[in-house]
């Protein structure tokens, strides 16, 4: 079976609909996840549901992040984020292939589980087996007193407030930006920098002002969602910060829009999928501001070059002309790109599916919380 929240249950509040409401709500929920966590005099962040005192956190010696769909690609995000700031080696892996393929069960790894609902099955089979080894996981949850929550006993509530849209919006942004905090204390523990954490602090501080403006100025991605509107198929291309980016933005237009998006590592394009592109594919590039700008402006000729559009998401400067689309977001800590690289996606996703009619909230063949296997 498969669980059903009732929409009515909460106020639309003067929006269309849940996921429009809940887009909206991200500005505040990030200024929730971050209240009583942020140190400025330390440039740190406290965490107290860790559990987990310095010499605790300095014995990690890897992270790995477990969840499904998007928790899974917030997961990523997360991996990304602690090995830039701490320095330690992170990866992401969805809970329903690590329960099956009898894991080897690292003593020193901090395994974080990740689940808005705190239901998922296949989630919390992964937690269960981690404990029946003797793992260490903690949990990064939305839902408090739910069944993740519960097996973990300890871990980072996200804040984001009740869900209702299938399609995960605010809590996936609130799984990031725990994430950062979590990179954030074990940088500092290790040899991060007063002035990077101090640097990192005033970059999440910032990131509610920050989203709140991709957010309410989306007539632009309005318009670029109903020129792309009857496109097929749509690659999603990143590298590194971008690639999670990517993966997020394709499975969100996927669900609510159900239009074929493909998630690609932009220099893996090259490899075959290059033989994809053409007047009717468009490419979406997600392009970071960061050491490796020239790499995707060169993807982008790449695909131009072959006749594919492309629209570009950035906060860098691009040549004019270079992309047939830009959707520009507000520049801020580059290690926290990611999340504000993801809001103009969830938008694409929203005006896409709405100009073709879609049910936004309840897209088919899906169900917000997957209990079963
Ligand atoms: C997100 O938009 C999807 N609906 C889906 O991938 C979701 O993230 C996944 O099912 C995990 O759910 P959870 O966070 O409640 O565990």
């Amino acid at each position: 079976t498969t669980v059903d929240l009732v929409a009515d249950d909460y106020e639309l509040g003067g929006h269309s609909d849940f996921m429009r409401k809940e887009m909206a709500e991200q500005a505040e929920a990030i200024a929730r996840a971050l209240a009583g966590r942020l140190d400025e005099r330390f440039a740190t962040a406290h965490l107290g549901g860790l559990g987990l005192d310095p010499m605790a956190l300095r014995a990690i010696k890897r992270v790995k992040f477990l969840g499904c769909g998007s928790a899974y690609y917030a997961g990523q995000m997360g991996a990304t984020l602690v090995e830039e700031l701490a320095r330690i080696p992170a990866d992401a892996e969805p809970a329903s292939e690590f329960r099956y393929r009898n894991p080897v069960v690292d003593p020193d790894t901090l395994y974080v589980a990740i689940s808005q609902s705190g239901e998922t099955l296949d989630t919390l089979a992964a937690v269960q087996e981690l404990r029946r080894k003797g793992g260490r996981v903690i949990g990064a949850v939305n839902v408090v007193g739910s069944a993740i929550a519960r097996e973990c006993g300890s871990g980072v509530f996200l804040h984001a407030g009740p869900e209702v849209s299938v399609a995960s919006t605010k809590a996936l942004t609130n799984m990031t930006v725990s994430f950062a905090m979590l990179g954030l204390l074990l940088g500092r523990v290790r040899d991060l920098s007063a002035a990077s954490g101090q640097r990192i602090v005033a970059g999440l501080r910032a990131l509610p002002e920050r989203v709140a403006r991709i957010v309410a100025e989306d007539a632009e991605i309005e318009r670029i969602a109903k020129r792309f509107a009857d496109a097929r198929h749509m690659f999603f291309l990143g590298r590194v910060r971008g690639w999670p980016v990517a993966r997020e933005g394709a499975q969100k237009l996927k669900e609510i829009s159900y239009v074929h998006a493909e998630a690609y590592q932009a220099a893996e394009l090259k490899h075959g999928p290059l033989a994809l592109i053409d007047a009717e594919m468009p490419s979406v590039v997600i392009v970071p501001d960061d050491e490796l700008l020239t790499k995707n402006i060169g993807t982008i000729e790449q695909i131009r070059a072959r006749g594919g559009p492309v629209i570009a998401v950035t906060n860098a400067d691009l040549p004019d002309g270079l992309a047939d689309e830009v959707i520009r977001v507000p520049r801020g800590e580059p290690e926290l790109d990611p999340i504000l690289l993801t809001i103009p996606l969830q938008l694409l996703a929203y005006h896409t599916a709405k100009a073709l009619g879609r049910d936004i909230d309840k897209p088919r063949n899906l169900a917000k919380s997957v209990t079963v296997e």
